[in-house]
């Protein structure tokens, strides 16, 4: 049952449209993330988790690729930015050392875990249908996964690398900000 809406809240259909391109973005910038982790430490023995968790974030940037066809959405203008600055961070974070790339990995996935988690029950609150409930299992499956690897980063000394606060604050406030545009541009 659909709750009524305020003046000025977008409709359950504009409210979808901006989960699946902020969570297309989200999951084009956490490739590009891997990647850029890969082209510095992709040769150390630590590149086999990076590479499994970077072939999730393609599996789910598909999955995404594939919703936005389907519902019609289109994807961010900002993905040139995504495309860069993810990889940006991936390789500066990991030129920092192994600790530092996985405290890079540790915030992305907390606040992108954070952020599917909110997204799976507002969709308890609006959504209609079998599509709506679909997405919804897809998004807790993806929230899991993005759990797994923020959890993988702490296993891997994440919390270990200098100056860890600061960096984890600093990469969480990009993300939210990141979230934010990529919602609605
Ligand atoms: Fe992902
Ligand atoms: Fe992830």
């Amino acid at each position: 049952m659909s709750r009524r809406r305020l003046p000025g809240e977008l409709s359950r259909a504009q409210e979808l449209a901006r989960m699946l391109r902020v969570d297309h973005a989200g999951e084009v910038g956490a490739t590009r993330i891997y990647a850029g982790q890969l082209a510095v430490l992709g040769h150390r023995p630590v590149g086999r988790t990076i590479r499994h968790m970077a072939a999730q974030e393609r599996a789910h940037k598909a999955e995404f690729d594939r919703l936005l066809g389907l519902h019609k959405v289109r994807p961010t203008v900002l993905a040139p930015v995504w495309n860069a600055a993810g990889f940006a961070l991936g390789a500066a974070t990991a030129l920092m050392g192994e600790r530092a790339a996985m405290a890079c990995t540790v915030a992305v996935e907390e606040v992108i875990g954070e952020h599917y988690a909110a997204q799976v029950a507002r969709l308890e609150d609006i959504g209609e249908g079998d599509d709506d409930a679909a997405i919804a299992t897809t998004i807790a499956q993806f929230r899991d996964d993005e759990l797994e690897h923020r959890d993988t980063g702490l296993a891997h000394d994440a919390e270990g690398t200098p100056g860890y606060g600061l960096l984890s604050a600093a990469i969480k406030r990009g993300c939210r900000s990141a979230i934010w545009l990529a919602e609605r541009f």
